[in-house]
């Protein structure tokens, strides 16, 4: 029996910072407003026509990553993409971002599960290197929200949360079973599928179809979200989720070096902290610099933790998420 282990992380962010008070140019909102109920000053958006892609920026972070873990490209045994914003409809980012580090085979999974999507990577990660299937995985997060949102008054309660991204973390076999990854644990509940969700284009409602209905109050090309039963969910589930890790490894709140959560939301990060009553080193977060970037938020936050010396080596730490499906899920390591 082996486990799996976190040994580089990587990270990449477009240049292109926009503020509170550049949006605040472009619909009816307010660098107050966005602080007082997310925590966000800034996140940065991919400018249009540049080369940053989903794939592309999930590529230069994953090479961050293999540096950092001393392994080259080839090492790699399996790439996993998470990612709600993929660069095309089909194939998936994950073969995209093959192709570019230059892997002639091996598999290539996308992973659809939105702000969880990374702890479910880490998740699957860890069991086909538990299973001694493969020793190297390579877990990617990345988006592209920019280029899909409503930057008009209409789309305000939606657009000024989300940020674009990428993170990474090469993971690999431990033979010591008391270091690495010791327990994952993830749910789903689709009965609340719509409450965050994009419904088109999509085999639901196709290109042609909304061009052909050329009707100017469809916006179902844009993201939803019910922003208060989105929060309401969140913090029961952040806390469900991590008290289980806990309690199947039996630590105490007290013993955690720093959890990462997903960064849905500083209001929410600072409830889960305040329940299980962390100190403030014990949390890590950076949206008020990045903005909500789904999948990548958490291989972002937690490479920066470890650039900063947050996270050391054997240190005990979490990883949480919850969002759209609803999903959430976390991680249990030793660093
Ligand atoms: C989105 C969120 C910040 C909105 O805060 P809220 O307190 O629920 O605010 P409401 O949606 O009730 O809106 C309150 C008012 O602010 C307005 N508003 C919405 N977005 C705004 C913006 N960007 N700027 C200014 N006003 C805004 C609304 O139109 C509404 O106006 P009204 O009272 O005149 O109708 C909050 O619901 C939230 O944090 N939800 C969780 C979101 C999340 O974490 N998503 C990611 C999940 S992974």
């Amino acid at each position: 029996m082996y486990n799996s282990r976190i040994i580089g992380m990587g990270k990449y962010l477009p240049d292109n910072v926009v503020t509170n008070d550049d949006l605040a140019k472009l619909m009816d909102t307010s660098d107050e407003w966005i602080t007082e109920r997310t925590g966000i000053k800034e996140r940065r958006h991919i400018i249009k026509g540049s080369e940053d892609t989903p794939a592309t920026m999930g590529h230069k972070a994953a090479l961050m990553a293999l540096e950092r873990a001393g392994l080259e490209p080839k090492d790699i045994d399996l790439i996993l993409f998470a990612t709600l914003s993929p660069d095309y409809y089909f194939p998936g980012s994950g073969v995209l971002v093959q192709k570019l580090l230059g892997i002639p085979a091996c598999p290539a999974m996308d992973i659809r599960m939105q702000c969880s999507g990374f702890i479910y990577g880490i998740s699957t990660a860890d069991q086909f290197i538990k299973t001694g299937m493969y020793k190297n995985v390579l877990v990617i997060g990345a988006e592209n929200h920019s280029g899909g949102l409503d930057f008009t008054t209409r789309g305000r309660g939606v657009s000024v949360i989300f940020g674009d991204g990428a993170g990474a973390a090469v993971l690999t076999r431990e033979e010591d079973t008391a270091r690495g990854v010791l327990s994952t644990h993830l749910y789903s509940e689709g009965e609340h599928a719509e409450e965050l969700s994009l419904i088109g284009p999509s085999t639901q409602r196709w290109v042609p179809e909304i061009m052909a209905e050329n009707d100017p109050e469809d916006i179902s090309y844009y993201p939803y979200m019910n922003g208060q039963t989105v929060f309401k969910h969140a913090v029961v589930r952040f806390s469900e989720v991590i008290n289980e890790g806990l309690q199947k490894n039996g630590w105490e709140a007290a013993d955690i070096d720093l959890l990462v959560p997903h960064q849905a939301n500083l209001r929410i990060s600072q409830f889960v902290q305040k329940k299980f009553r962390l100190n403030d080193d014990q949390v890590y977060n950076n949206i008020m610099r990045y903005g909500n970037t789904t999948a990548a938020s958490i291989p972002i936050a937690l490479t920066e933790a470890w650039e900063e010396g947050k996270v050391k080596e054997g240190d005990k730490v979490v990883l949480a998420a919850f969002g759209s499906g609803f999903t959430w899920g976390s991680a249990l390591m030793v660093w």
